[in-house]
């Protein structure tokens, strides 16, 4: 059965057109104004796109499902996360693989790949993090990147003793990927002076939520980004810096970027949207708002924004990691060090971004497109199947209305977890209808469509 998209406003990351797009099976076959319906298959299904926008399928770059991480495990799974990924309007999921240190990297891929595969309502990929780096890892690391499709390693500057990898294997990695065309994304922060601030703090009986950014200030993340920046100069390795949360640490990617290193930035929601402001709740509520890096002042929020519009930052993720207030974030109740860290967003990204980027004037639709969608695809090299509409793409599409107002709430998340950080905000905006590959998958903020369709995007290198 095809599918016409019809009457809508088409708009990605460079051009603005109205036209109808007819897609036969998986891919769009026709991009063309006023389309006749009686050239169509009598059974094509019509989306009456009038007044709306369309857009190509978000892309979110990072996200944590499986996430066994400080104790406990993240509380979503295949079918929560995709189906509120694409009540949203998010299409493509890329999830970090963060296995143990002492955890094999090819039983991990397998393990993750278990749980996404046969569940997952949207298409997905990973990213491979690496957490070990003896002859058995290298090896296996390299048959994940390419004979897997999975060409994008991941790193812990952070986490010391979990998931950080040290200075020696960060060089050998980076020089590996770098020989592989595999671009190594990274979370930084300097992890021996966020466990000294810990120690200091909760020895001075600063134990609450607010005190988890006083242990991880801007110079630590800044430190962490030109150490990554640092090797990567010398190893010519393309890096991404994932999370980024702070002014500080951009302009240090920015200065890299300036001496020639192929680095690419990506800022979260959260940090565009929220401050340190919510973490300092009073009751415990602060832990809601605990995430690594943390929430910053505010004024930082106006430097992710100018340089999303200049499009220094690349991409806007979530950082979805989803753990429940009542029975996981209060494991930290008489010490922050054991909250664990994430603030979900899958489904919300979408409508923050519209609502408090574009209706806020402080981006447009087409910046919008790229940061949310477009690049993620190019980085990780899903470009142009995913991350674009054009003949040839994959029907991935959101029909989206501008107009659409409502306050999001955790009743109407299709999230596991139990709360919404953006409990009652208005937004403006809503994903009336998501396609995956040509099938319907969410209407109205609603999961409509079939569990498993999400397909495993094997990717190639481009990284050289
Ligand atoms: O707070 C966060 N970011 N939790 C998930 C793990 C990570 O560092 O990405
Ligand atoms: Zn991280
Ligand atoms: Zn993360």
């Amino acid at each position: 059965m095809g599918l016409l998209i019809k009457g809508g406003r088409i708009i990605t990351s460079t051009d603005d057109e109205r036209a109808d797009i007819y897609c036969a099976g998986e891919q769009i076959t026709r991009i063309e104004a006023g389309i006749d319906q009686s050239s169509l298959p009598p059974d094509t299904e019509v989306v009456d796109a009038t007044g709306k926008i369309v857009f190509p399928g978000f892309i979110d770059p990072h996200v944590h499902v499986h996430l066994p991480f400080m104790g406990s495990n993240a509380i979503d799974d295949w079918t929560t996360v995709s189906q509120a990924a694409l009540a949203g309007g998010t299409t493509t999921l890329i999830e970090m693989i963060c296995p143990g240190p002492k955890d094999e990297p090819r039983a991990a891929f397998e393990e993750w790949l278990g749980h996404a595969k046969g569940k997952a309502a949207c298409d997905f990929t990973f990213h491979m993090s690496a957490v070990r780096f003896d002859a058995l890892a290298q090896s296996q690391l390299r048959d994940i990147a390419i004979d897997c499709g999975i060409p994008s390693f991941k790193v812990f500057l952070a986490y010391k003793g979990a998931l950080d990898l040290p200075d020696e294997h960060l060089f050998g990695l980076l020089t590996m990927a770098k020989k592989l065309g595999v671009i190594v994304t990274a979370h930084c922060e300097n992890a021996e002076l966020i466990d000294a601030m810990q120690k200091r703090l909760i020895a001075e009986g600063k134990t609450g939520p607010e005190w988890h950014e006083p242990s991880r200030p801007t110079a630590v993340e800044a430190e962490g980004v030109h150490h990554l920046a640092t090797f990567a100069e010398m190893t010519g390795a393309h890096i991404y810096t994932v999370h980024t949360s702070c002014f500080q640490a951009v302009e240090a990617a920015l200065h890299a970027r300036a001496r020639g290193v192929n680095i690419w930035i990506e800022a979260v929601a959260p940090h565009l949207v929220l401050d340190k402001t919510y973490a300092e709740k009073p009751n415990f509520e602060g832990a809601k708002y605990v995430m690594s890096p943390p929430l910053r002042k505010k004024w930082h929020k106006k430097y992710l924004w100018n340089w999303l519009r200049g499009r220094e930052i690349s991409t806007i993720g979530t950082d979805h990691a989803p753990f429940n207030f009542g029975d996981q974030k209060i494991m930290g109740k008489d010490a922050f060090t054991k909250i664990p860290n994430g603030i979900p967003s899958v489904s919300e990204r979408v409508d923050l971004i519209h609502t408090f980027g574009v209706c806020a004037g402080k981006i447009d639709l087409h910046t919008m497109v790229d940061a949310c969608s477009t690049q993620a695809a190019r980085i990780f090299g899903l470009y142009p199947r995913k991350g674009t509409i054009r003949v040839g793409a994959d029907a991935d599409l959101v029909v989206y209305d501008p107009d659409h107002k409502r306050k999001l709430t955790v009743k109407d998340s299709l999230s596991a977890v139990d709360y919404n950080a953006y409990e009652g905000w208005e937004v403006t905006g809503r994903s009336e209808v998501v396609t995956v590959r040509g099938k319907v998958q969410a209407r109205n903020g609603k999961f409509v469509g079939a569990q498993p369709h999400g397909q495993l995007l094997k990717r190639e290198p481009t990284h050289f």
